[in-house]
């Protein structure tokens, strides 16, 4: 598919189950891939990312047995008991990927050495090659080890630490928990504002003990992980997002999103689009193994302009795309700061987004760590690259159902998080 036209839509009615959460997915082969008794793994995301998941684990001794509807069965050979891989391991585009495998690779008694695509070289490494390199591991890449392909060489006794991290990454954050399962000592980790916590809910959900004190999350090495009989992976807020954002700003719309996960470290899109005036219900909750889960109800309404900055900030990151759409139909200004970090993701998306959504006319101020975004604008209909970024292209189809239509090159990286995107896109139109 070299580009996909989105036809301006009148409003959006429908119920939808959101696939399987992204983070939630990855995370549970590779603890699965940990134990030593199998696990059977529902709702799991087989989209791209995941996937790499799967073929690193699999070239790692692993046996995956990929079911229909979403399962997966996972049989590990216990916390000592990875392979030395053949080849070369390729984390293709998935950042999640790349740097928890390195978490677990670097403190292993065997060689290992990764790629990725294009997207990933360019993504920086130093920040997870520093904390590990400090608890004992040895990792080489390219231009002084900022970037991939990188080698892992095996480690002997590696070291507990106390690590301040300068950003906050649950990537990293994770890298260096799985780490500290095999270190000597225990090892903390404190972030400046709390990221995404699914780590350290499936450590608990695995016989791992994640002690957490403010933000700081400590861990204590194990010999061996307690692993459950089943995962049940919640819906991808991240993925419910464009939904969200286009069921409020749409009029007349009505959807049901089932399953989405809300996870109070991932719901930041929530306190958002509500305070800018959303019309969104939570029904159902209920728990998902560790993670809390709900149905969601988003109808149409009115935003306003709002201010996003500080601590929300990873807990909307990757939202931050499709909430500048949301910000060009509300009625005022809205101010994002402290969101360098999307300089770093699949692509450069405060460049990204500021350069493809003005194709559509709309005009955003591009500021180092943010953006500033004026309301009631009117969009047009162009031609827009996804940069091969899936959350670029499903927050351009959005800009361009909600405006006067978008031709979109490269959309076919939907199938990073989300395969169906424009499947379930097409079903939920009222026409
Ligand atoms: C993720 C963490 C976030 C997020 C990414 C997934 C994870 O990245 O943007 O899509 O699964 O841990 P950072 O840790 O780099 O902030």
């Amino acid at each position: 598919m070299q580009q996909i036209t989105v036809k301006p839509c009148k409003a959006l009615r429908g119920t939808t189950y959101i696939p399987g959460d992204k983070s939630v997915s990855h995370r549970s082969v590779m603890f699965a891939g940990l134990a030593d008794t199998p696990v059977v793994i529902r709702n799991f995301l087989y989209a791209a990312d995941c996937c790499s998941t799967i073929s690193c684990m699999e070239a790692l001794g692993v046996q995956v047995e990929r079911r229909a509807d979403g399962e997966l069965c996972v049989q590990g050979n216990g916390l000592h008991g990875l392979k030395e891989p053949i080849g070369v391991l390729d984390a293709g585009n998935s950042g999640t990927t790349l740097r928890l495998l390195t978490g677990i690779l670097a403190c292993q008694p065997f060689f290992s050495v990764f790629s990725g695509d294009a997207s990933l070289t360019k993504r920086p490494m130093a920040r997870v090659i520093k904390p590990l390199s400090q608890m004992g591991c040895t990792i080489v890449g390219r231009q002084q080890s900022k970037y991939i392909p990188m080698a892992l060489v095996p480690a002997a006794q590696i070291r507990g630490i106390d690590y301040t991290m300068p950003v906050a990454s649950a990537q990293v954050k994770s890298a260096v928990l799985l780490a500290g399962l095999f270190a000597k000592g225990s090892t903390s980790v404190t972030e400046p504002f709390l990221s995404r916590d699914h780590t350290e809910r499936m450590l608990e959900s695995f016989g791992v003990p994640a002690k957490r004190e403010g933000l700081t999350v400590s861990v204590a090495p194990v010999d061996s992980l307690t692993a459950p009989e089943v995962i049940e992976v919640p819906g991808d807020i991240s993925s419910a997002a464009f939904w969200l954002v286009a069921g409020t700003i749409l009029p007349n719309s009505r959807l049901l999103l089932r399953n989405v996960g809300i996870n109070p470290t991932r719901t930041g899109i929530l306190d958002v689009l509500t305070a800018m005036g959303a019309n969104i219900s939570l029904e159902n909750e209920r728990l998902s193994g560790a993670e809390p889960v709900a149905d969601l109800l988003v109808q149409s309404a009115q935003l306003r302009g709002t201010e996003i900055k500080g601590e929300i900030i990873p807990r909307l990151i990757d939202e931050i795309p499709v909430l500048a759409v949301a910000a060009l139909f509300a009625q005022g200004k809205t101010v994002i700061s402290g969101a360098e970090e999307l300089r770093v993701k699949e692509t450069d998306r405060l460049k990204a987004v500021t350069a493809e959504l003005g194709k559509l006319g709309a005009v955003l101020e591009e500021k180092a760590d943010g953006l500033i975004i004026e309301g009631g604008q009117c969009l047009k209909f162009g031609v827009c690259h996804s940069h091969d970024d899936h959350r670029m292209a499903m927050s351009l189809a959005i800009a361009g159902l909600a405006g006067n239509g978008v031709e979109i090159t490269e959309p076919e990286c939907v199938r990073i998080s989300y395969p169906d995107f424009f499947e379930t896109l097409a079903s939920l139109r009222a026409e």
